[in-house]
């Protein structure tokens, strides 16, 4: 079952903010710099872009307002409209099959995966022009070690989450996932060209809620249980997750 289908909210971030970026690409996005000369694609990433539909319909969303400012430029804008590639990334096990056959027979551009993290270099030097990614920076690469290890005051015993842990696992849960952030914008600083675009859809906790009463830690807290229960039934092994919800975080990197 693809994420849209499965959980609600997906789209529903992506509607939300559909109207914005639009009008964000109206009013920032430097099309005389990026891509001049019509031989040139203009190129697009998404980044963690799952099996669809959400992505097709965003990245075509992006495209019709990217044209939209071409044609904005004036009458010599409008006949160089760019040639637009589209890469669509998600880790390596993602379903590319499902969603390469899931694209419009009659789409205007030229389609490829990319497979691998987005925590590491995906594209060549200064060859993107826009990057979009929605509701998943949160993941983290890989489960913080101290919260497997006995011996730190990090272990998590007993958890799947931060959500009802003391404060050193949601250190290294922050920890964590701002060493992600640092090498996810030093990798894209390199591959997207100058005046090009970068839209992040990021979804973040109240910092006025106790984490175990907002949305994400009743579901964690839940998720816990169960699999404590199988775990117990089934003698299963146990494996942390690696969500982040980034609102601690945002306030650390206010500082
Ligand atoms: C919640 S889904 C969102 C899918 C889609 N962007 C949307 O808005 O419907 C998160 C996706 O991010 C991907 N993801 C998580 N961490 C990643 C990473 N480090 N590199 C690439 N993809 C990642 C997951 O595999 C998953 O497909």
């Amino acid at each position: 079952m693809p994420w849209s289908t499965k959980y609600w909210g997906r789209k529903q971030f992506a509607d939300l903010v559909k109207d914005k970026i639009v009008e964000v690409i109206s009013a920032k996005l430097d099309v005389k710099s990026p891509c001049s000369v019509s031989s040139v694609p203009f190129t697009l990433a998404d980044l963690g872009c799952s099996v669809g539909p959400n992505t097709v319909i965003a990245m075509q969303n992006f495209m019709e307002a990217i044209k939209l400012k071409y044609q904005d430029q004036g009458p010599a804008h409008s006949q160089i409209l760019p040639q637009f590639q589209v890469f669509f990334n998600d880790q390596v096990l993602n379903d590319f099959n499902t969603l390469f056959r899931s694209l419009p027979q009659d789409r205007q551009y030229f389609a490829a995966g990319v497979a691998g993290s987005f925590c590491g270099r995906l594209f060549p030097e200064s060859s993107i022009h826009f990057v979009y990614s929605s509701t998943a920076l949160h993941w983290l690469s890989r489960v913080p070690e101290e919260l497997r290890d006995r011996n730190s005051a990090a272990w998590n015993k007993g958890r799947i989450h931060y959500t009802s842990a003391p404060d050193e696992v949601i250190k290294a849960y922050s920890a964590h996932f701002a060493k992600d952030m640092q090498i996810f914008f030093d990798d894209r600083a390199k591959e997207i060209v100058s005046g090009g675009m970068m839209v992040l859809i990021i979804p973040a906790s109240d910092d006025k809620l106790p984490r175990s009463q907002d949305a994400f830690g009743i579901t964690f807290n839940c998720m816990a249980s169960s699999l404590m229960d199988m775990v117990k039934l089934l003698k299963m092994k146990w494996i942390p997750s690696t969500y982040q919800c980034t609102a601690h975080v945002q306030m650390k990197w206010k500082r």
